[in-house]
């Protein structure tokens, strides 16, 4: 229970690390000798991202951005905004957005068109978590940890109204409250 919410387990901190550590792999394998640039999408990948560069054996660098957000929607507004931009210069650099969910798309297509015209060597996308059946704008993801149904999760960075986002596992909303 939080917040007089009923929440049910969904992926265990095990399932996550499987998922986490594939994605490294994958990573592992694909930019191998390149100048990797990790673009963080604050707040919510952090968890994700404090993961994923131990898993890295690739060198590489971090930065992060803030984008507006949900709010306190649960559901995206459709419009973004950039809260806190990147402080390196990206040209020449092979640009990985990390995320930790995706949902309608919108957040990490305006993230990835503007990364793109700043003329880095390459620019792909990393996702944890993909709602792939909410996307209403095209978003070019290459590496996905786990495609999931549309539930409202919270946990491993992902935060109900800024809140627990401390949780080691992840769990779903689960309605009627
Ligand atoms: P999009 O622009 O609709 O793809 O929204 C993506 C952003 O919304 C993510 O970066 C998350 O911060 C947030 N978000 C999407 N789904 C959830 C969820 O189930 N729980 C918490 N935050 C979410
Ligand atoms: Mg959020």
């Amino acid at each position: 229970m939080f917040d007089d919410k009923n929440f049910t387990k969904y992926l265990n901190r095990h399932e996550i690390d499987a998922a986490v550590q594939s994605i490294a792999n994958r990573v592992n394998a694909d930019y191998e000798g390149r100048q990797v640039l990790l673009v963080g999408v604050l707040k919510g990948a952090i968890v994700f991202m404090a993961d994923l560069v131990r898993h890295l054996k690739i060198e590489h660098e971090v930065e992060f951005v803030r984008l507006s957000s949900y709010g306190k929607a649960r559901t995206s507004s459709g419009t973004v905004t950039i809260l806190k931009d990147i402080q390196a210069d990206i040209r020449d650099k092979h640009v990985i957005i990390v995320e930790e969910i995706i949902d309608s798309g919108r957040t990490l297509k305006f993230l990835y068109e503007r990364i793109k015209a700043a003329g880095p060597a390459s620019v792909e996308i990393v996702t944890l978590l993909d709602k792939a059946a909410k996307r209403v704008v095209d978003t070019p993801v290459k590496y996905v940890g786990r495609v999931i149904d549309d539930q409202f999760l919270i946990g491993y960075g992902l935060d109900l109204e800024e809140h627990c986002r401390n949780l080691p596992d992840i769990y779903y909303l689960k309605y009627p409250n």
